[in-house]
């Protein structure tokens, strides 16, 4: 816990908005395979796309839970198109920062809020587990595992999972290991 500045772990001590909405306009729920959270929000709008309540169920790290309430305190009041745009690294900047292997629980959250989204505009897309490395068979929970598990630079992660290492020498899953990596360790 040494590592969570104060607002961290206020919001993890005295969490906001924590709870159901039983007249939900929309429900999203995302785990994060890479460490076993679950985060589950619900959503009430109005008839002009405004986001009234938010609520989070969430069972994961401090880390998780601490995102998890302040992104409902930064996307009640506003218009569903703003939520959309809510990012993970504004979430963290919001948090004042968190540890750097704490950074991908950021993204549950801002996953969380898209899906319910997605919910609430009857949009349904595929469980995403590509394919990574395409030589080696090495697919995204693989490469997400390895970065939820302190691989935070490409050696690191070429390491823990192999990739790159194939026939071709990473020219095909490089770039795509790059963009899990900032997705995941940019800040
Ligand atoms: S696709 Fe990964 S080494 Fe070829």
């Amino acid at each position: 816990m040494g590592d969570y500045n104060e607002k961290v772990m206020d919001h993890f001590m005295n969490p906001r908005n924590v709870g159901e909405i039983e007249d939900a306009s929309a429900v999203g729920e995302v785990g994060n395979a890479a460490c076993g959270d679950i985060m589950k929000i619900f959503l009430k709008i109005d008839e002009n796309g405004i986001i009234q309540d938010v609520t989070f169920k969430t069972f994961g790290c401090g880390a998780a839970i601490a995102t998890s309430s302040i992104a409902t305190e930064m996307i009640k009041g506003k218009h569903i198109s703003e939520a959309r745009e809510l990012t993970n690294q504004a979430i963290v900047e919001a948090l004042g920062g968190l540890p750097k292997q704490k950074i991908h629980c950021s993204v549950l959250a801002a996953d969380a809020i898209n899906k319910a989204l997605d919910d609430y505009e009857g949009i349904h897309r595929e469980e995403e587990n590509e394919i990574i490395c395409q030589c080696l068979g090495i697919d995204m929970k693989t490469v997400e595992h390895a970065i939820a598990h302190g691989a935070f630079t490409m050696e690191q992660v070429i390491e823990k999972t192999g990739v790159t290492t194939g026939a071709c020498k990473g020219e095909r899953c490089r770039e795509k290991v790059e963009k899990l990596l900032n997705k995941y360790c940019s800040l």
